[in-house]
Order: C-alpha cells, then structure tokens, then sequence
C-alpha cells in the first residue's frame, strides 16, 4: 500500500495560536451585546473551535452538524448529505458557522442555504484556512484565519483519510512512495 507522508510544516502551533486570538477579538467585537450559536462543522473544525471559544468575550452556545460529500479523498462532488443535524432550532439566533477549511466552496453553499432557510436572525461563517483558487461556487466566508496556496494541508484537525488530525501544526501532504 502506498502511504501520503506529511512534507512540510505550512502553518506551525505558534502562528495558529496568534491568528485564532485575533479572530477571536475581532469576532468579539463585531457580536457584542449578543449571544452566538457556534454551529461547528465536524469532524475537521472540533479543534478550532475548541480553541477559537477560549478567545470569544461573548456569551456562547455550541451545536455541531456533521455532513458528508460525496467523491475521492481529496476532490469533493459537491453533493452533500447531512450525517447528523443540530440538535435544536437556530430561528431568530446568531449563528457563526465554524468550518475548517474552504476549498470549492460546495461544502459551505450547501450548509449556508440550508441553514438560512431555518429562518436565523444572522449567519455569518469563520473558515480557518481559505483556498480561494479552488472555489467553485461564489462564497465568501465573514472571517478567515489564513488564505493558503492549493495544497492538500493536514494537521489541526484537518485529515486525510481520517489520519493526521491529531498533529498540532498544520502541514502539507506530500506524494506517495
Ligand atoms: P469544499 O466543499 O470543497 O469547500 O470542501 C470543504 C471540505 O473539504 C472541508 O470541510 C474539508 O473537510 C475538506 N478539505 C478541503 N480541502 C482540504 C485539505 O486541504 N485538507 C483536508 N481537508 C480538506
Ligand atoms: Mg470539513
């Protein structure tokens, strides 16, 4: 069996650390004086979310979706199914959208129709890392942590296959061999 191997370090620990402090501050000012839903996209966006929470000045409630689209390990179909919903309603409530990474942008056109058509007072959505050369639909995230270069990245929540998320930097995923 041919293994991918992490190839470099794109974004290390320290440099995460200080962009999700800033969202966070700017985040906080941007929503005070009201109470957000955090809708985190799981699995990739638990440990953003984890961390961004720590930075908000703001009274918050959590609620996680889980969705999955259809294609190979790298390329997404653009056709999403929902593997589990919130667990309440989102009418009239504030809700940041916390996704890890936007790459054609399918993923988060799906989730943000979806979700609007529940009648929230707000949607807004903070991607940690941005892909705009990929995009495939008009979308365009209220905050972002870092715009990247079309690599496939890994790391801080982020996997391929459903490894490497657990490593605390966030690297790019290099050939087989
Ligand atoms: P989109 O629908 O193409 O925008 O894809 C978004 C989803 O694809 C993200 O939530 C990730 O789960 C996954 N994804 C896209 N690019 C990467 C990457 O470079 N590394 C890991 N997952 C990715
Ligand atoms: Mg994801």
């Amino acid at each position: 069996m041919t293994e991918k191997r992490v190839k470099s370090v794109l974004l290390d620990r320290e440099a995460i650390r200080e962009k999700i402090s800033e969202l966070g501050a700017e985040i906080s000012r941007d929503y005070v004086g009201k109470e957000v839903l955090l809708i985190c996209v799981l699995k990739g966006a638990v440990i953003f979310l984890a961390d961004l929470v720590r930075h908000l000045d703001l009274p918050v409630q959590l609620d996680f979706m889980a969705v999955s689209s259809y294609g190979t390990a790298t390329e997404t179909s653009g056709v999403v199914r929902i593997l589990k919903d919130l667990e309440g309603s989102i009418e009239g409530r504030h809700c940041l959208i916390v996704e890890d990474i936007i790459d054609s942008g399918l993923t988060l056109n799906y989730l943000q129709e979806n979700l609007r058509s529940r009648r929230p007072a707000s949607l807004k959505i903070v991607a940690l890392l941005d892909k705009p050369e990929r995009r495939q639909v008009e979308i365009e995230p209220d905050y972002v942590g870092f715009r990247i270069p079309d690599e496939f990245v890994v790391g801080y929540g982020l996997d391929f296959k459903d490894r490497y998320r657990c490593l605390p930097d966030i690297c790019i995923l290099g050939e087989d061999d």
